[in-house]
């Protein structure tokens, strides 16, 4: 059987099981193409907590990383959250604990904690709110004290705090995969795209950030090129991305900033790998009520400020 053919059975088998699981499939911007192009929401990490949230399916495949599942799993309690492959995790993630957390307040008493989203249950659960990369700077500026410790992205909390005016405490933590980007890149890109606008992900180096034209997330992103009368982009971001980018602007041009930028953990996901999860209903992601409950808390401020 040839690789289309293949393909094309999966996507029939995928189909056929999601009517009978009453199944609805979500995959971040950073999927394989063949996973976006089945899901039935592709989204940035906001879109997609709150696609989550007003599912009426009963059962969630969750395709991207752990905490992005953990997430859904929280929003909603009743549901069965399913992620294909449980080694996909985030080690940015995987940075800090909820015993760091608890530290950092021991160590700034009164100083309210947001916790980027690319965090656990339990580090959320120790937060007063928690962000996204689209949302950041707008948690920041709500947040009712002119400093705050943020966990776990140094640069997402360095870029959030120079656009609200906030002080910040940092954590030390850093995404692998963003941090391929270089300031010699862009400046590369430029060079060969002198034409091109340059927009990359926030949690990216902040020379790298200092030298784009926007930085933003991956919804934000394509929200950003779809509104430009640019014609050509250098996108830094993981490369993932550029998929969608070119499928909703097939009159414009998209460059990679760096295509290695590469998430190992998102690629992890395949075709094969959802219809395993909707015939066996294996990989069910559940948090510990106690734990859910107080996460819940931290994502609901971060909703509340819209
Ligand atoms: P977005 O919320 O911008 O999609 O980012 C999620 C992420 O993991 C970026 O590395
Ligand atoms: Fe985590 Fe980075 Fe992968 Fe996003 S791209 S899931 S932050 S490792």
């Amino acid at each position: 059987m040839d690789r289309l053919n293949s393909s094309k059975e999966l996507v029939n088998k995928i189909d056929r099981l999601k009517v009978e699981r009453n199944a609805v499939i979500l995959a971040h911007n950073y999927q394989i193409d063949e996973v976006q192009d089945i899901a039935d929401y592709v989204g940035d990490s906001l879109g997609l907590s709150r696609q989550a949230a007003s599912t009426d399916a009963e059962v969630i495949v969750f395709c991207g990383v752990h905490f992005m599942a953990e997430t859904a799993a929280i929003l909603s309690l009743e549901k069965t959250v399913i992620l294909p492959d449980m080694q996909a995790g985030c080690p940015m993630a995987d940075m800090v604990d909820a015993d760091d957390v608890r530290e950092l307040r021991a160590v700034h008493p009164g100083l309210p904690v947001v916790c980027y989203v690319n965090s656990s249950a339990e580090v959320k659960a120790e937060s007063d709110v928690c962000c996204t990369s689209s949302n950041a700077v707008a948690i920041f500026e709500n947040v009712d004290s002119d400093q705050v410790i943020f966990v776990p992205d140094q640069f997402l909390g360095g870029y959030a705090a120079r656009l609200s005016g906030k002080k910040v405490v940092p954590w030390k933590g850093f995404c692998p995969t963003h941090m391929r980007i270089l300031p010699q890149d862009i400046v590369d890109g430029r060079n060969e795209h002198p034409e091109a606008m340059v927009v990359v992900h926030p949690e990216c180096r902040a020379e790298v950030i200092e030298l784009a034209d926007a930085a933003k997330s991956t919804g934000g992103i394509l929200d950003y090129c779809r509104a430009s009368n640019a014609k050509e982009f250098i996108i830094g971001t993981e490369i993932g991305l550029i998929h969608r980018l070119r499928l909703e602007n097939p009159d414009k041009k998209f460059y990679p900033a760096n295509p290695l930028a590469i998430c190992p953990n998102m690629k992890l996901i395949t075709l094969e790998k959802v219809v395993w999860a909707l015939e066996d209903m294996e990989n069910i992601v559940t948090v510990e009520a106690e734990i859910a409950r107080k996460a819940r808390r931290a994502i609901e401020a971060m909703v509340a400020v819209g």
